[in-house]
């Protein structure tokens, strides 16, 4: 009997500690270990009282319940945290070259993004005015990518996804490949700044924080090509009140772009237009470097997970 310890708050981590020593996964082992010092080292910290304790639990159970095919609450809970930009900024680190910025996946991607030609409009319900989106995809140097795979989405012009519609068919995404001067373009309805869902538990928990919710007007990109890495990324349209302030930190000054009322360039003509250029690094295939920081909802409520693709 005498080698039954009396634990306190003080021993109480090495004792857990101890007890996963064994973990045969090192990386589950080192995840594990870091996870559980932290976590007793906050409630020590805050001197975690038991109801405060129950409510974070709750406040859990709430937000797994609030997990549909359709909407990720827990990635919702980790953007407003600012957990996915942290793992999205240390994951560009593993990149070996650097090409256009990233930013936050979201929960509104989905994967059955359908295909469409070139200059198509990706809206099939317009409901605001429309614009042009084009520009070069490169690698790092400015050679162009031919055939690359540029995968739009984004809301209407009242700040909805497809999915917050109810029963909508897929829209306002779109995929389109680049030509062999790896220029795209596309039609598209000009999206409004919005408000991530607050009709959940973040969303409460945004309100209790007096945090206003509010996302700057964007639109999600993902760019592919054989033999680079894949980039996800979104432009953020310029003069937007919330790029300073954005809910989830996904703005980056170098994704800022302007919506010109007309552009000489632009292969839509007469249409006010987004140039946007972008340039891929290579693909590095060590473990570390590949992985996407996101998923679609449905897929990951499965258990299955997605590779990147470059169709
Ligand atoms: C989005 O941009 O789609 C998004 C990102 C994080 C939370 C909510 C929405
Ligand atoms: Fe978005």
């Amino acid at each position: 009997m005498s080698d039954i310890r009396k634990l306190t708050p003080e021993t109480i981590t090495d004792a857990v500690l101890e007890q996963m020593a064994g973990t045969p996964d090192p990386r589950l082992k080192e995840i594990m270990f870091a996870a559980v010092k932290h976590l007793h080292a906050f409630a020590r910290e805050t001197n975690l009282t038991p109801a405060e304790w129950i409510k974070g639990i709750e406040f859990m159970t709430q937000v797994g319940q609030a997990c549909t095919p359709d909407r990720q609450e827990a990635i919702m809970l980790s953007d407003t945290m600012g957990l996915s930009a942290l793992i999205n900024l240390m994951h560009d680190r593993t990149a070996i070259e650097e090409g256009t910025d990233s930013s936050l996946l979201g929960p509104f991607y989905r994967e059955n993004t359908p295909k469409v030609e070139r200059g198509a409009q990706i809206v099939k319900r317009l409901d605001g005015p429309e614009i042009a989106l084009w520009g070069r995809i490169t690698d790092v140097t400015g050679a162009p990518l031919a055939n690359a795979s540029v995968s739009v989405w984004q809301t209407n012009a009242h700040g909805l996804y497809d999915t917050q519609l109810d029963g909508a068919p897929i829209d306002y995404r779109g995929v389109v490949q680049t030509d062999t001067d790896g220029r795209y373009w596309l039609r598209t309805v000009r999206p409004i700044g919005y408000s991530i869902p607050m009709d959940g538990p973040v969303g409460k928990l945004a309100r209790i924080q007096a945090r206003h919710g509010m996302r700057p007007a964007h639109i999600h990109m993902m760019v592919g090509a054989e033999g680079y890495r894949e980039l996800i990324t979104a432009i953020y349209l310029k003069g937007d009140p919330h790029l300073h302030d954005d809910m989830v930190f996904g703005v980056s000054s170098d994704l800022v772009a302007e919506v010109k009322p007309s552009d000489a360039a632009c292969p839509i003509p007469r249409m006010p237009s987004i140039r946007f250029d972008l340039k891929l690094a290579r693909e590095d295939t060590t473990e570390r470097a590949m992985g996407r920081v996101g998923a679609d909802p449905s897929a990951i409520i499965k258990g299955g997970r997605v590779k990147p693709s470059h169709a």
